[in-house]
C-alpha cells in the first residue's frame, strides 16, 4: 500500500493498493457518517453494488445514485436529482459522498458534497486513470452550463482518495494511454524520474504490472505537493495546467470528442515548440516531448489551417490576464516558468510545425 498525504486547509490521505472496498467502508464510518450516497456511472454498476454491500457490512446507511456517462453527468439536471434524494433520505450535516467513477463522476459528487448543507463529506473513489491522476485529487469539484465546462464549481477538498489499482486491468489500453498525457505532464512540471521512466521502458509505462502503479504514485504525489501548497490556484497550481492551454483549444475545437489526455499531448508538443522559440528550452527537449509521446502512442500532431479557430480559444483561457495570453512552460524538464504574452508570429509558427 502506498499512502500519500495531501496537506492543505483540510489534510487528508491518497491511497493507493488493491481491493480497497474494506478499506473506503472503515474510513466512511470513521468520518462519524450514518448514511452514505455512492454516486456512479451505468458502466460501473457492479462495483458501486459491491461497495455498497461492504458499507452496509459497517452498519452505514446507503443510497446508491447512478449518473450519465461523461460529461453528460454533469449537467445541472444531475446535481438537483441527487440533492432532492438527499433530502428525501434525510442526509445531514455528518453524512456523506462516495464518488466512483471517472472525473466527471469525481467532479460532480464533489460538487454536491460541496453544496448540501454547505458541505459534507465525500471520499473519492476514481476509477479512470485521468481522475486517478488528476480529477479525484486536489478538491476542484464543478459543473458544466451553458456558459462552459467547470464554469460554476467550488473547493472542497476529500475526506479521502482511494485508487485501487485492480481498475487498471479493467481499463481499455486507449484510456490508459490518454490518461499517462496528465502523468507525463506532472513529470515535465515537477518530477524528472517520471520522465526517465518513460526514456527507459515506454511499454511498461502503461502496463498495470509494469511501472504504471509507480507512475501513479509519483504523479499523485506531484498533485499532492502543489495542491497541498496552493490549493486556490494562486500561483503554484497553474503549473498542473502545462500543455492545457493549446490542449483545451483542440478539444473545444473537437467538441469534446477528443480524449482529454490527447488533446493535453498534443498542448505538451505546442508549448514545447513555443518554448523553443523563445528561447526557453533547447531543441533536445522538445524532441524529448515528441519522443516520449510518440512511444507510448500519444498524438503529438495537429491538423493544418485551424490557427486562427484555436488561437481565439485560447483567448478565453482562464490564465489570460489583462488580454494577454498565459502560458505554463518549461525552462528544463522539472523546471517550470510563466510565458506571458508570446507574440502570434511565434505561436503561429509553433502551430505550423506541429501541424506540419
Ligand atoms: N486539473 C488541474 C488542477 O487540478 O488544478
Amino acid at each position: 500500500m502506498t499512502t500519500i498525504a495531501v496537506n492543505g486547509p483540510s489534510p487528508y490521505e491518497v491511497v493507493i493498493d488493491h481491493d480497497l472496498n474494506a478499506g473506503i467502508a472503515k474510513h466512511a464510518k470513521a468520518t462519524g457518517a450514518d448514511k452514505v450516497m455512492v454516486v456512479h456511472q451505468p458502466a460501473i454498476a457492479e462495483p458501486a453494488a459491491e461497495l455498497a454491500e461492504q458499507l452496509r457490512a459497517e452498519g452505514l446507511y446507503v443510497v446508491v445514485e447512478e449518473v450519465p456517462d461523461a460529461e453528460a453527468g454533469k449537467q445541472v439536471e444531475t446535481p438537483i436529482r441527487l440533492w432532492d434524494r438527499l433530502g428525501e433520505e434525510n442526509f445531514s450535516r455528518t453524512d456523506a459522498i462516495v464518488g466512483l467513477g471517472g472525473g466527471a463522476v469525481t467532479d460532480m459528487a464533489g460538487f454536491v458534497a460541496a453544496t448540501w448543507m454547505r458541505g459534507i463529506k465525500v471520499i473519492q473513489v476514481p476509477t479512470t486513470l485521468l481522475a486517478m491522476v488528476d480529477a479525484a485529487v486536489g478538491g476542484k469539484t464543478g459543473i458544466n452550463t451553458s456558459a462552459g465546462k467547470n464554469l460554476v464549481g467550488a473547493f472542497h477538498e476529500p475526506s479521502a482518495v482511494f485508487i485501487d489499482l485492480q481498475r487498471l486491468r479493467t481499463l481499455p489500453a486507449q484510456e490508459i494511454v490518454a490518461g499517462s498525457a496528465e502523468i507525463i505532464k506532472t513529470g515535465f512540471i515537477l518530477d524528472p524520474v517520471i520522465i526517465e521512466r518513460y526514456e527507459q521502458d515506454p511499454a511498461a509505462c502503461i502496463d498495470p504490472e509494469g511501472f504504471l502503479p509507480e507512475l501513479i504514485a509519483r504523479s499523485v504525489a506531484v498533485k499532492a505537493k502543489v495542491v497541498g501548497e496552493d490549493l486556490k490556484e494562486a500561483g503554484l497550481r497553474e503549473t498542473l495546467n502545462y500543455g492545457h492551454t493549446f490542449g483545451h483549444a483542440v478539444e473545444l475545437r473537437e467538441n469534446y470528442r477528443w480524449r482529454h489526455g490527447n488533446a493535453v499531448a498534443v498542448g505538451m508538443m505546442f508549448i514545447a515548440q513555443l518554448s523553443y522559440a523563445q528561447g526557453l528550452i533547447d531543441a533536445d527537449v522538445v524532441a524529448l516531448h515528441e519522443r516520449i509521446l510518440r512511444n507510448i502512442g500519444l498524438p503529438t500532431t495537429y491538423e493544418p489551417g485551424h490557427f486562427d479557430e484555436l488561437y481565439q480559444a485560447m483567448t478565453r483561457d482562464k490564465k489570460n490576464r489583462h488580454g494577454n495570453l498565459r502560458f505554463v512552460a518549461l525552462t528544463g524538464v522539472g523546471n517550470t516558468t510563466r510565458l506571458e504574452g508570446p507574440s502570434v508570429e511565434n505561436l503561429r509558427a509553433a502551430y505550423d510545425v506541429i501541424s506540419s
